[in-house]
């Protein structure tokens, strides 16, 4: 019913957009996706569903995709050491972050334009996000107010922000204001995309956001220029990471940190966390993959603020690896957006806990029984 609702809306508001309605759209949802046991099969089965602009926009990044590549790849050489003959018949898997209790350390990442994927947009992923009971990362370029968005979830939402530069102050408190009343948790600040990276498919692609979708949280849209004549995304500096502290009590996260110097600048200006993330290979073409980098930033920041990290996760083993090298918590974004394509709040439910369940398999056949167990010594 969900899939045959994205292709009415689509064929009277987006022409260009809309997923057509395939045979699979008319079996019940639950049968559409019983089939569907891995992340990579979601993704497989968004693809068949999502119009070529929609999906080119979801999967694609910057350049060559290099390092789209590379956050794959540096997962899988990593090797696992396992400990046997463990007692794992109960296993304790939650987590605090910020004074607010999860019961696994998943999160679903901040991705723009879900009106994109499904008409419900954002709101759809809500409810999927609450039935898996993940936290959810609202995106600046979100198609949905949070008040809307906060109605159809009981899940703890958190808010990114983009453009914190001085013109957009007076409007991003507003922002900030806004989302904490309808509930938001604690704030992403995105760091790694001051300017548009080379998304030459998206291009290809012939991707423009459709006039269609409101974006309340980024009302001027993406394409202003700055001095050196590059497309405008989030450009600010740490003046204005410091200027949004002094405004807000809500945790702040800095989202996009692969350098360790930038690690320990992000602590001395008050943040409550920092994201390793590489924006998912969509901004800069061969920056590292975001589980080589983290290390090191773990190392510099020592415990002193939890270190979460985003790219590239599509398997339980993925979770512990980022787990066992210093994150507290991982996020994924392709995937649920996949999730969302293929069966909406029900595939997003699904993503979550198909890859909550491989991660708990991966702790038993490792021999780890709590989140506290997993440390370097699970890397062989
Ligand atoms: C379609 C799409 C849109 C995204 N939009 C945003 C965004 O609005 N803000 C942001 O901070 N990151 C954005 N990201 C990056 C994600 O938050 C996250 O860093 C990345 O998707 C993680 O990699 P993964 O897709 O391999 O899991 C987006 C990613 C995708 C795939």
């Amino acid at each position: 019913m969900v899939l045959s609702t994205v292709g009415a809306l689509g064929a009277t508001l987006l022409p260009a957009v809309a997923a057509q309605p395939r045979p699979a759209a008319h079996k019940g949802k639950a049968e559409a996706l019983s089939g569907l046991v891995s992340l990579d099969d979601f993704e497989r089965a968004a693809r068949e569903r999502m119009a070529t602009m929609a999906y080119e926009f979801v999967a694609s990044g910057a350049g060559d995709e290099i390092t789209i590549r590379w956050n794959r790849e540096d997962y899988n050489k990593l090797k696992l050491r396992p400990r046997v003959l463990v007692d794992v018949e109960v296993l304790d898997t939650s987590l605090e972050l910020f004074g607010q209790k999860s019961d696994f350390p998943i999160l679903l990442a901040p991705t723009a334009l879900q009106r994109l994927t499904h008409p419900e947009g954002e709101v759809e992923t809500a409810r999927g996000a609450g039935v898996a009971n993940a936290t959810f990362v609202v995106s600046s370029l979100s198609t949905r107010r949070m008040a809307d968005i906060a109605r159809a979830t009981t899940t703890p939402l958190w808010f990114q922000l983009y453009g914190l530069n001085k013109e957009r102050h007076g409007f991003v408190r507003d922002v900030v204001q806004e989302v904490k009343a309808s509930g938001c948790r604690a704030l992403c600040v995105t760091v790694d995309a001051p300017v548009l990276g080379a998304r030459n498919r998206q291009a290809r692609a012939g991707f423009r956001i459709p006039d269609v979708f409101e974006t309340p949280y980024y009302p001027e849209r993406v394409g202003a220029k700055t001095a050196a004549g590059l497309p405008i995304l989030g450009g600010f500096t740490w003046k204005d990471v410091a200027w949004l502290r002094s405004v807000t009590n809500l945790p702040i996260l800095l989202k996009g940190i692969l350098n360790p110097e930038d690690a320990e600048l992000a602590i001395r200006a008050g943040v409550d966390g920092i994201i390793v993330s590489n924006h998912g290979g969509r901004c800069l073409d061969t920056l590292p993959a975001t589980i080589s980098a983290l290390p090191a930033v773990a190392e510099k920041v020592a415990g002193r603020v939890p270190v979460l990290v985003d790219g590239g996760i599509r398997r339980g083993t993925d979770v512990l690896k980022a787990l066992a090298l210093g994150a507290k918590a991982v996020l994924i974004g392709r995937p649920y957006i996949y999730g969302l394509a293929a069966g909406g709040a029900t595939g997003v439910s699904r993503v979550v806990e198909i890859l909550r369940d491989e991660f708990k398999m991966a702790m038993a056949l490792t021999g780890r029984r709590t989140l506290a167990e997993i440390d370097r010594s699970v890397i062989g």
